[in-house]
């Protein structure tokens, strides 16, 4: 069930709290140079969720042409099935609609089920399996995409 929180338009001041969730939820996380590579790239969509005053989960993306590339969505470990992945995607997917993009895709671990199961639940459907594309650990990547028309 969703649990309140208000959306932000993320930047350097969030670095310290995306960092932590960061580190916490992937096996190779974004480094600090990575975030702010991002922030100051005009096509990116960089969005946070704050619940009670604090940064609860971010799903950062950016536009190229008619597409828009989900990059990365976290949510802290304790804020977990709340509805906040749920609701963030829906929130940067509208923000993307109204820069012109029709399509997103975004590319996933194929061990990451939770994920799957999100994606899947939010109209992701799988377009491809690039083989042993990740490392540490190794893993198939899964590319997803979905229609962006209709919301
Ligand atoms: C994947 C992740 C973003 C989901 O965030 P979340 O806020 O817990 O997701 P939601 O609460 O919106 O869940 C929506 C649906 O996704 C599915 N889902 C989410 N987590 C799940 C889990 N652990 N197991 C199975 N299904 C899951 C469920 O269908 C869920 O609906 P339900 O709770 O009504 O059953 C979160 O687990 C996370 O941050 N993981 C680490 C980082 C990561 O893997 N990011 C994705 C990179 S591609």
């Amino acid at each position: 069930m969703t649990d309140g929180g208000r959306f932000v338009a993320l930047g350097p001041g969030h670095l310290q709290s995306l960092m932590a969730i960061e580190q916490h939820s992937f096996a190779s996380p974004w480094s600090e140079e990575d975030f702010l590579y991002l922030f100051a790239d005009r096509s990116a969509l960089c969005l946070g969720l704050m619940h009670t005053g604090e940064l609860v989960a971010y799903a950062l993306g950016y536009c190229d042409g008619r597409d828009f590339h989900l990059a990365s969505l976290a949510v802290e470990s304790e804020s977990r099935r709340r509805g906040y992945a749920s609701r963030l995607l829906q929130q940067i997917i509208l923000q993307a609609q109204r820069r012109g993009a029709d399509r997103c895709t975004l590319e996933v671990r194929a061990a990451n089920r939770a994920a799957l199961m999100l994606y899947d639940k939010t109209g992701f459907r799988s377009l491809e399996v690039r083989t042993a594309h990740y490392s540490g650990p190794r893993d198939d990547g899964i590319i997803m995409g979905r229609s962006i028309e209709i919301l």
